[in-house]
């Protein structure tokens, strides 16, 4: 059910599957085999990470409370993104240099989310190009492209255009990095893009050649050179007098930035702290969304991401008002592990845990969740 069907009936990957059962073992791996340098930047949160813990444990802190005897034979995770089918509401989030996590990275992405008519967000710091990945990976999901709003206007307008051109199906505009935050683990490694990648978004581009070649003594130097820090709602009327696609604001954390992008014509609202690699002491992103469910109140549609590691995590998002979830590090340690096909094997371990969540909670699609199925666990205690 959590599949779309293939051409022969068969799972091209299931062959490479590895012996795991958990999300949690693909991190496990992931931190055994990639460089320190690489694990340090994709694991690590701000500063003391209490937000990082926070995003995971948020969804502890709730229940699930079933119905039963529903007719739950058939469980239905299909639904759609902006209109557009996808198999799942478990979706990808965009994840900057995935070459650095697999040779084949953000091609590889791609090609196993399009196996699986999942959306992929393509992030502005990928090492594999717009055209490249929309190339290569194929398929019919759709894919988003992320972007970060550079103090160079025109090269900003021709990523949004490239996108446009190459089929992506929105803008994804991460709200939530006016400077990147304090990262220890880099910090302490110096962590680089190492010499042989490149970010594909600005081969060929004159003014990034240099920034290129030169690297960057950190990341945060870099980045903090190349994006537009002085960025506020203004720019959003610039990109929608660029683009026909729809806009997506994410990194949306209360309802007065929810509304704020509302009036500003955003078609999504995406509730995300970044993955907790911002600001530390931010709140867990499942426990923000009702706030920005409530304010949206249905005119538009509302995503989440933040610390979701298994089905059930998923089905409380669905529950409190979210049209699909986005897992960015589960993804990153799938293709740190084995390439498409980890990804694909993580892809399907969420969906199956998903289903099953689904039909043990007495809830045959994804597109009728009850709120009433997920409660605060304090609400148990203070009644013992
Ligand atoms: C990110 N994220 C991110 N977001 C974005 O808009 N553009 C980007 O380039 C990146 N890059 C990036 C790199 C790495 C290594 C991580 C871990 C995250 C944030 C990402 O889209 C998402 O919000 C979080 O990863 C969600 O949290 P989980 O699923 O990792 O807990
Ligand atoms: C990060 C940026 C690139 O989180 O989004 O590392």
């Amino acid at each position: 059910m959590a599949r779309a069907p293939v051409q022969d009936g068969r799972d091209p990957y299931r062959h490479l599957y590895l012996p795991f059962i958990r999300v949690e073992q693909f991190h496990g791996k992931a931190r055994s085999i990639l460089p320190r340098d690489v694990y340090g930047y994709f694991s690590s949160g701000a500063t003391d990470e209490k937000s990082l813990k926070e995003n995971q444990e948020a969804f502890g802190r709730l229940l699930l409370r079933w119905r039963c005897l529903r007719g739950v034979a058939n469980v239905d995770l299909s639904t759609t993104v902006q209109g557009t089918s996808v198999s799942s509401p478990i979706c990808v989030a965009p994840t900057a240099m995935q070459r650095t996590a697999h040779p084949d990275g953000e091609v590889a992405m791609g090609k196993s989310c399009a196996y699986s008519n999942t959306l992929m967000t393509l992030s502005t710091w990928a090492t594999s190009s717009i055209e490249e990945v929309s190339d290569k990976a194929g398929g019919t999901s759709p894919r988003w492209f992320q972007l970060y709003v550079l103090k160079d206007r025109r090269i900003t307008q021709r990523l949004v255009e490239r996108a446009e051109k190459s089929g992506y199906k929105a803008i994804v505009l991460t709200i939530d990095l006016p400077r990147t935050g304090i990262r220890y683990a880099d910090k302490r490694s110096g962590f680089k893009l190492p010499s042989h990648l490149v970010l594909a978004n600005f081969l060929g581009l004159e003014e990034f050649a240099t920034e290129n070649d030169k690297r960057f003594a950190t990341l945060s130097d870099f980045a903090d050179s190349l994006f537009d820090i002085s960025i506020s709602w203004e720019n959003l009327d610039w990109l929608k007098s660029i683009t026909k696609l729809p806009i997506i604001a994410k990194g949306v954390m209360n309802a007065e930035d929810a509304n704020e992008a509302l009036r500003r014509g955003v078609s999504g609202i995406w509730v995300s702290n970044h993955g907790a690699r911002q600001l530390d002491s931010t709140a867990a992103t499942i426990e923000v969304l009702p706030e920005v469910v409530h304010a949206v109140n249905d005119r538009v549609e509302v995503y989440v991401d933040g610390g979701v590691r298994n089905g059930g995590d998923v089905l409380k998002a669905l529950a409190l008002g979210a049209r699909a979830v986005f897992v960015g590090r589960p993804a990153l340690w799938g293709l740190a592990c084995n390439g498409e096909a980890g990804v694909s094997q993580v892809l399907e371990l969420l969906n199956k845990e998903l289903e099953l969540s689904m039909a043990l909670c007495g809830c045959p699609s994804v597109l009728d969740v009850p709120e009433s199925i997920v409660v605060p666990a304090a609400r148990y205690r203070s009644t013992l």
